[in-house]
């Protein structure tokens, strides 16, 4: 596993398990994370949202593997922010997971009208020292400008949908300017686009005997991209972790970069609702 700093000095992991719709009940869930972390994985990325908060953190707790090896990321979700309960939100998914403090938090999505207020109470959080890290999710470049006007601390992390048909090279290109690392939500492309059976990632991986998700992940790592696709199976969780004993050329890289369709699978930031 390779690790990167974020720009407060904290190491996160480069690859993670995403945890949306991983099970269709809690035990589902406990399972998932814990072959996870028997795997290898030791970053894990939930949500308020993703109502999983509770065997995740049971999973983590009961892993045997010491809590500061686990890089926990949760997130705040917009009607939180709406009803100005953003502490409140905060608390309880620290309690829900069972935990001391949660390593990264996000805002799950911009709301319009209360951006900086909003990463103002973030602010407030990370002084709280129940958390290692703040930051930022689905923010597009004028969202990013409006966190900034306000910001006494720059967001670590900009966890946005990215994928080789949705590559967002602006997004990217801004926070790389400010040493916010992009995180690649969906990397696989999620189940909504055949991206997995793209001839183009098919032939690359044939190269190197490695699988089109996992040419997909390397793509992302290589670009300093943090990547947390989601599965349920214990396979392809391995499949998806193994990643690091191969390199793309410089050439394969720009082939994958070639195959941006801009093409969204999940909301747009300006028209999400809560
Ligand atoms: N910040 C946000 O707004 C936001 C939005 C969406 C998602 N996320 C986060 O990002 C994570 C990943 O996104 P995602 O779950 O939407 O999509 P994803 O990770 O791109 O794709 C998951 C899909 O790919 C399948 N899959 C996984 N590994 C595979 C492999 N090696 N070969 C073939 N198929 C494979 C999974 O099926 P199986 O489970 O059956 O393997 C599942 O159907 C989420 O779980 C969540 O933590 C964040």
């Amino acid at each position: 596993m390779e690790n990167i700093k974020l720009n407060n000095g904290v190491e996160i992991p480069m690859l993670g398990l995403g945890t949306y719709k991983i099970g269709n009940n809690d035990n589902d869930v406990y399972n998932a994370v814990r072959s996870a972390l028997d795997i290898g994985y030791r970053h894990i990325d939930t949500a308020t949202l993703y109502l999983n908060e509770k065997p995740v953190g049971k999973a983590i707790r009961e892993s045997g593997i010491p809590r500061e090896e686990i890089f926990v990321t949760t997130k705040l979700w917009g009607t939180d922010i709406l009803n100005n309960q953003i502490q409140e939100a905060f608390e309880g998914s620290l309690q829900n997971m069972g935990l001391d403090y949660i390593d990264l938090y996000l805002i799950h999505w911009p709301v319009k009208g209360m951006i900086g207020s909003s990463w103002k109470e973030m602010e407030k959080i990370y002084h709280s020292k129940k958390i290692r890290a703040i930051g930022l999710s689905n923010h597009l470049i004028h969202h990013l400008k409006e966190v900034m006007e306000e910001a006494t601390i720059i967001p670590v992390v900009n966890q946005i949908e990215l994928h080789p048909y949705l590559i967002q090279q602006d997004v990217v290109e801004y926070c790389k300017k400010y040493n916010i690392i992009p995180q690649a939500w969906s990397p696989l492309g999620s189940s909504k686009v055949p991206l997995l059976k793209d001839e183009v990632l098919i032939w690359i991986g044939g190269k190197y005997g490695k699988s089109p998700a996992q040419v997909v992940l390397r793509w992302n790592i290589q670009k300093g991209i943090v990547a947390i696709p989601k599965s349920s199976s214990s396979e392809r969780q391995a499949e998806n972790f193994d990643i690091f004993d191969f390199e793309l050329t410089q050439e394969e890289v720009q082939q994958i970069d070639d195959l941006d369709k801009s093409h969204r699978t999940g909301a747009h930031p300006d028209y999400i609702e809560f």
